[in-house]
């Protein structure tokens, strides 16, 4: 059976606890934290009146939109190569299931690929990320991995990759993209590739896409629930390679669609249709929701790292995945033995939301958690504040929640 799912999980836990009257530093939760732009708004205003069942693959207009977002990163996409959905989760999982195979998974990587897979009836192999970034395996590693799970009976032939990372907060080089699309070429996997948080990247820095360096083995899948921070809106996309087989792949997910969602909500495809033409005022948005939570990632980071934990510097997203290691014989005398065991005393004893690295397939013993740093924003008032401020760890409703991040982690890391 697939559970619910653990990022929803601390989500109800911690509305559980703040209704009891409980002070919780809520960093478990991957929602980007920002309010809804008002042209997007105003786009569906204007569409709510439509309510009829639009094309599965998505209309013309949503579908050329999209194709433009890609063109516009170096990655040349007519608009059959489309396709639009309630979300990329969906589409993610049409395209697992409707390729055949096992799945190779980077260890650790975003909960729901695993369960996904699951669904879809395939193996999991897990293949462990390098040491200065994850999203994709140690390119070192893969090819031996790959050669143990066919020896145990498994037959590798997808590999998804998360560029940037969820759950590391970084993004791979192009030196190892490139290495990870050798070593798939040779093995004949075909890659999915995960770009939703490509725009947030830091330092505005490109990605490199599998699609680009191993284009007819590659769909990649994005969406709007995180640059432009519209997750309840269920806005995602997938494209799949202009060949005979990139063409059976996208009728493939179009069968699935077909009788799962039928089509992205109308109204929304006007929204996205917008969206992705990146007029100047969504374009701006974008860029200033990328240097917040850059800032906020990274003055957090530095929380973590003062108190003894080890982590990958963040580049990208909102997310950290911090190591607490370094306490683990303090913790073992208090009965903390796992990652999970962590998370647990972190939030019940000290009102710490973290997930353990075990809901992302990491060891379960290991000290590892997800921390995402996009709830410290505020309220909705207070998070355009944060998104026109030169310096939003310093605006007090954040540096509170950062100063109490930081007396947790002494109480906790202190031998
Ligand atoms: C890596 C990754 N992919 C996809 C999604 C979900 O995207 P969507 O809202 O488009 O379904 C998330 C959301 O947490 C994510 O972290």
């Amino acid at each position: 059976m697939v559970t619910h799912s653990a990022t929803l999980e601390i989500n109800e836990r911690v509305a559980a606890y703040r209704s009891a009257g409980r002070r919780i530093v809520h960093l478990g939760f991957g929602e980007a934290g920002l309010p809804v732009l008002p042209a997007l708004a105003d786009r569906l205003r204007e569409a709510a009146g439509d309510n009829s069942y639009a094309p599965v693959a998505g209309s013309e207009e949503v579908r050329h939109a999209a194709a433009g977002y890609w063109h516009r990163r170096g990655i040349p996409t007519g608009d059959d190569q489309m396709l639009v959905a309630p979300g990329s989760k969906p589409l993610l999982y049409a395209a697992l299931a409707a390729i055949e195979g096992d799945v190779v998974l980077p260890m650790p990587s975003w909960v729901t690929y695993a369960a996904q897979a699951a669904l879809a009836g395939k193996r999991v192999i897990p293949a462990p990320i390098p040491t200065d970034h994850g999203g994709i395996p140690d390119p070192d590693g893969l090819a031996d991995t790959l050669r143990r799970a066919r020896a145990d009976g498994a037959d590798p032939r997808l590999l998804v990759v998360t560029l940037p990372d969820n759950p590391t907060g970084t993004v791979a080089s192009e030196a190892a993209v490139r290495g990870i699309c050798e070593i798939a070429d040779r093995h004949g996997l075909v890659i999915v590739s995960d770009e939703i948080y490509r725009d947030l990247v830091h330092d505005g820095g490109p990605v490199t896409s599998p699609a680009v360096l191993l284009p007819d083995r590659t769909i990649v899948t994005g969406g709007l629930s995180k640059n432009l921070a519209l997750g309840g809106w269920r806005i995602g996309f997938a494209r799949v390679p202009a060949t005979t087989e990139g063409t059976a792949w996208h009728a493939a997910i179009l069968g699935i669609a077909s009788e799962l969602w039928s089509c992205m909500a109308t109204p929304m495809e006007r929204v996205a249709a917008y969206a992705l033409g990146e007029p100047e005022v969504v374009a701006n948005h974008i860029t200033r929701s990328r240097r917040l939570h850059a800032a906020v990632a990274t003055a957090v980071a530095a929380i973590f790292t003062d108190a003894g934990a080890t982590l990958r510097p963040p580049t990208a997203g909102f997310y950290l995945y911090p190591d607490l290691e370094s306490a683990r014989t303090k913790l073992t005398r208090i009965g903390v033995r796992t990652g999970a065991d962590l998370a647990h005393y972190l939030l019940d004893e000290h009102g710490l939301a973290v997930l353990p690295g075990e809901s992302f397939g990491d060891t379960p013993a290991a000290f590892r958690s997800r921390v995402a740093t996009s709830l410290l924003y505020g309220d909705t008032e207070q998070r355009w504040e944060a998104l026109g401020s030169a310096e939003p760890a310093r605006l007090p409703w954040i540096a509170a929640e950062l100063e109490r991040l930081r007396d947790i982690l002494a109480r906790v890391m202190t031998p």
